[in-house]
């Protein structure tokens, strides 16, 4: 059941990337942070640039060949499916949102071909995922797998305990398996970036969205527990690996953070 009279994440998020499957409720919190701090338009669309290029490394270096993408979110201009199968083309992707705009919309866009699903399920119950019939029917979670948590677990609050969340599913992934993870943080420089930071929290968590939560570098890190980082770490999004010499930074690169990493 579509609720129009409460903003969704990913309805919210889709405003951010300047796409039309939103609402007026959802077009207002965007408003709300557009009119203040532009600049996260471009993180938002620095977000969907890391995506492609840690599921490029993933499929093609790491040679990781199934993908759990958790919150997918709505269809944007290259999805996870499509950079992993240009990369190999018998990549298998399974999409899970808990949106139903994300189910309806997103179902039809994403599930372009026999190798590519999209799941409803709940990503805060990792035992639920890994045995949820859907899943297991197309992903080999006894093999390794690349995790995405991309812009997820910021929509997570403290009380849903995201760190055990997060080490349920370090512990659940095979060996050999990869999470990459993007989130909000505080820069916590006493300046502009938290200063962005808290804006942002206030009207996203704090307001009718009810979620957005910027945390520290260190607890981000904490969720890679188990894991061993891949170069360069847990870093600015823009500096993971970037196609080229960046020309230009804004404020808004200082309020998220990405990384990958890989079970042993
Ligand atoms: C900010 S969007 C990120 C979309 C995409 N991963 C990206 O980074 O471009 C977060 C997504 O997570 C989904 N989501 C939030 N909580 C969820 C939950 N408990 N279970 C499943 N999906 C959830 C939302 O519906 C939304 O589509």
């Amino acid at each position: 059941m579509i609720d129009t009279s409460k903003p969704s994440v990913a309805r919210v998020y889709d405003c951010f990337l300047g796409g039309k499957d939103n609402y007026e409720v959802d077009r207002q919190v965007f408003l709300q942070v557009d009119a203040v701090a532009p600049q996260m338009k471009l993180l938002a669309r620095s977000c969907r640039h890391w995506l492609v290029r840690i599921t490029r490394f993933l499929a093609g270096t790491a040679g990781v060949d199934q993908f759990l993408d958790l919150g997918a979110g709505l269809p944007s201009a290259e999805n996870t499916h499509e950079a992993a199968q240009r990369m190999n083309s018998d990549s298998r992707v399974v999409y899970v949102d808990n949106d139903p705009v994300v189910a309806a919309h997103g179902r039809a866009l994403l599930e372009e071909n026999d190798r590519t699903h999209l799941v409803v399920a709940d990503l805060t119950d990792p035992d639920e995922i890994f045995s949820h019939p859907e899943i297991t029917r197309y992903l080999d979670v006894s093999r390794p797998i690349g995790i995405i948590h991309s812009n997820t677990i910021h929509h997570v609050s403290d009380e849903e305990q995201p760190r055990k969340i997060m080490s349920r599913y370090v512990e659940r992934m095979a060996p050999g398996s990869y999470l990459a993870l993007s989130h909000f943080t505080d820069p916590q420089d006493g300046g502009a970036g938290t200063e962005l930071a808290r804006f942002v929290e206030d009207i996203f968590a704090n307001g009718p969205m009810g979620s957005g939560f910027f945390r520290t570098r260190e607890q981000i890190q904490e969720y890679f527990t188990g894991l061993d980082m891949v170069e360069p770490g847990l870093v600015r999004l823009n500096d993971w690996w970037p196609d080229g010499p960046m020309l230009t930074t804004n404020l808004a690169d200082e309020v998220s953070l990405g990384g990958v990493a890989r079970k042993p």
